[in-house]
């Protein structure tokens, strides 16, 4: 039978409620399609750094390079600086398997309740560059109790990190309507963005049938809110992308619905596969936290493990449920995190029917 080796980190609070979720989805799923799941949980989140001083051991990377993919719920808490969190684990794991590509997409679900008003479609995929750009490690803080202190931070573009992300998000939008909006800032004052247009667009002339319109971030995140259905396939900067992909999921109803997967391309390491969501210290160890971001992040990991039918089933039943009118408390319903749960794999066990989406 077909196994894969998935290394689950839960994280911090409701990473760790909304894995769990996942978890089970995938088990019921892996009964019902042949095949096996065999999950390395990974205790590496702040508990772990209070207690070791690392959120995750000094070989952690080596650990998760043998798996088949990798699975994360959310890291962050309030005691421990995000930088700890972040730069510990996350950003690592991004950069080490070189997950250079973060796809971020979002519909409409049927049955969402609290999208924007008005709106009666949305279908949008943010192809986010995932290892570069704004999220650079040249720089810090400086002259610290001085009247002179500074931080700064300088932005890396390369000419190879920003035409593969183009690349993808080009050939994406090929499979699409072929139109692809590049998100931008080249209107005379950050010097990376001009450099970023001009690769895009050289990039983007190598794909036939696909053309690139460069928009300014500032008027492109109005145009998300105003006119969503207008926008299908964005390629963004890291920072951008980040932004962009919550701005479409709250315009789609909320952020706990949102999926991502940080893809190496080319497979020569493990992918990573999360909710775009935080770990939500506001509302964690409530039992509320909405898991169809974590569940349709699922289904993309199933997809890409080649569980094709597996992932449709899933995407599928979570849309069900929420046609059903059973939604958390941000989608302004009244299901606790487990009770949407139970109804998710009580669908799971129905045959899937005819007209399933894909995860993207
Ligand atoms: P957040 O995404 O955790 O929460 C923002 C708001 O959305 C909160 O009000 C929260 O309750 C709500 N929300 C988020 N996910 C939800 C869900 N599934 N169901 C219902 N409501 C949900 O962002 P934040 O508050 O800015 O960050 C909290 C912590 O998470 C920080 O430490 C941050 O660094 C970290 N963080 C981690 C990741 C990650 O691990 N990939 C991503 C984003 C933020
Ligand atoms: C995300 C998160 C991370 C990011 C943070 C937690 C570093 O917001 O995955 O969207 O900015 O990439
Ligand atoms: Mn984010």
């Amino acid at each position: 039978t077909r196994t894969y080796v998935i290394d689950s980190i839960p994280g911090d609070g409701i990473g760790v409620d909304v894995t769990d979720v996942a978890m089970q989805c995938v088990d019921a799923l892996a009964e019902r399609h042949g095949f096996t799941v065999q999950w390395r949980i990974r205790d590496w989140n702040s508990d772990l750094y209070r207690k070791t001083g690392r959120m995750m051991p000094v070989d952690g990377i080596e650990q998760l390079s043998d798996g088949d993919g990798i699975y994360l719920g959310a890291v962050g808490t309030p005691d421990v600086p995000d930088d700890v969190t972040l730069w510990g684990l996350l950003i690592p794991i991004r950069r080490e398997f070189d997950q250079y590509i973060n796809l971020r997409p979002m519909r409409l679900l049927s049955g969402v309740v609290g999208a924007m008003p008005g709106i009666e479609e949305l279908d949008i995929v943010v192809v986010r560059e995932n290892v570069e750009g704004e999220y650079s490690q040249i720089g810090g803080r400086f002259g610290s109790g001085t009247d002179g202190e500074f931080a700064v931070q300088e932005s890396v573009f390369t000419r190879k990190g920003v035409a593969r992300a183009a690349r993808y998000a080009a050939d994406l939008a090929a499979e699409r309507d072929g139109r692809l909006v590049s998100a931008t800032k080249s209107n005379g004052i950050i010097h990376t963005m001009p450099f970023w247009d001009e690769v895009v667009a050289e990039t983007v002339k190598e794909v036939p049938g696909v053309v690139v319109d460069k928009v300014l971030i500032d008027a492109l995140a109005a145009r998300l809110v105003m006119k969503p259905t207008s926008v299908r396939t964005i390629v963004a900067s890291n920072l951008f992308g980040d932004i962009l992909s919550d701005l479409v999921a709250g315009v789609a109803g909320s952020i706990g619905i949102a999926p991502s997967a940080n893809l190496n391309p080319e497979r020569r390491y493990p992918s990573m596969f999360e909710p775009v969501h935080g770990s939500a210290p506001d509302i964690a160890g409530k039992g509320i936290a909405n898991p169809v971001g974590a569940l349709w992040a699922a289904a993309m990991m199933l997809d890409h493990l080649g569980e094709k039918d597996a992932s449709k089933s899933l995407t599928s039943a979570f849309e069900a449920a929420l046609a059903d009118g059973i939604a958390t408390s941000d989608l302004k319903g009244s299901a606790t995190t487990a009770e949407y749960a139970a109804e998710v794999l009580s669908r799971l066990k129905e045959p899937a029917g005819p007209q399933v989406p894909e995860a993207i």
